[in-house]
């Protein structure tokens, strides 16, 4: 059962530059909250309590003030810096320790899930016990991304990054589940052209020993890297159509900490009272 998680919050956000010289880009707006509240709900729906947050050198003051350490969400928040972006299995590495001997969530920063059987789907997989799970979602456009190829009965057959052929239309999104040999295979990694460790090499690996398997965010659910300014746009205008359609929030981390009995009331107030007058504090307040 996977029962850590982390989210890579670091990077330098160049494709959204020059939005993101002066602000990481996990803590600019996705409509009504902080874009890092979206993958940390993803953890937290999947029953996560034990979260890691990789983050870049110097900018552990400003994540803090979003997510403290010490917090009134029932969750374990700690913080690792990172030197300089050097890939996205370089979170294996900085955090080892806080993985230990446990197989472990890996969820990016700036990625946006959402969708009926999600949660669902997210816990089957937590139950992951050797190798790997990836989550694959149909676009239109695959060559921004790393693609599956697979054959009738849904099982791996290649990983390719950002093919120039239309291989496939099965993005690998940006969260997977992982055994504990990911530390191990990770250091082994040799750094790309673009001097990264890469995902899709610590993928290959996983799929080589036929460990590694796929799990489907179908066409009822959305994924949408919020990394690129039209996405981040789209997710934006996508939250506040289904929030101001339903009068319910979408990653709300204290109703989801409340929902599933993390929490007592009492934090909700304490949380209102640190949110101030807002929105989001109505929001908490309507939830006890
Ligand atoms: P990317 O979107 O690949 O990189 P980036 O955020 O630096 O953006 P750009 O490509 O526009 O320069 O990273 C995916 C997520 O992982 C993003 O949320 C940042 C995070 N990340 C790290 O925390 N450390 C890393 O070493 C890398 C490569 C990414």
């Amino acid at each position: 059962m996977i029962k850590k998680g982390i989210i890579l919050a670091g990077g330098l956000g160049t494709r959204m530059s020059p939005i993101t010289k002066a602000v990481n880009k996990q803590l600019l707006p996705l409509y009504d909250k902080p874009l890092i509240y979206y993958p940390l709900s993803i953890l937290m729906l999947a029953g996560i309590r034990n979260i890691l947050i990789i983050v870049n050198k110097g900018q552990l003051n400003q994540f803090r003030k979003i997510l403290p350490e010490t917090n009134n969400l029932g969750i374990k928040v700690s913080y690792k810096e990172q030197q300089r972006p050097k890939g996205l299995p370089d979170a294996f590495i900085l955090g080892e320790k806080f993985i230990g001997n446990d197989n472990i969530a890996l969820i990016l920063g700036d990625n946006f899930f959402y969708g009926q059987s999600l949660t669902e789907n997210l816990k089957r997989n937590t139950y992951l016990k050797k190798g790997a799970t990836i989550f694959l979602h149909q676009v239109k456009n695959s060559s921004l991304y790393g693609v599956a190829v697979l054959n009738k009965k849904n099982k791996i057959l290649r990983i390719v990054e950002k093919p120039k052929k239309n291989i496939s239309n099965l993005a690998i999104t940006g969260l997977y589940f992982f055994d504990n040999n990911a530390i191990k295979y990770s250091k082994n990694l040799k750094p790309s052209k673009r001097n990264e460790l890469e995902i899709t090499d610590l993928l290959k690996i996983y799929n080589k020993k036929k460990l590694l398997k796929a799990s489907f965010i179908g066409r009822g659910g959305t994924w949408l890297d919020a990394g690129n300014i039209q996405d981040y746009y789209n997710a934006s205008n996508y939250v506040s159509a289904i929030e101001n359609r339903q009068g319910l929030k979408i990653a709300c981390i204290e109703e989801i900490a409340l929902k599933k009995g993390w929490i007592k009331k009492s934090q909700i107030i304490e949380s209102i009272k640190n949110y101030g007058n807002c929105d989001y504090s109505s929001y908490l307040k309507s939830l006890i």
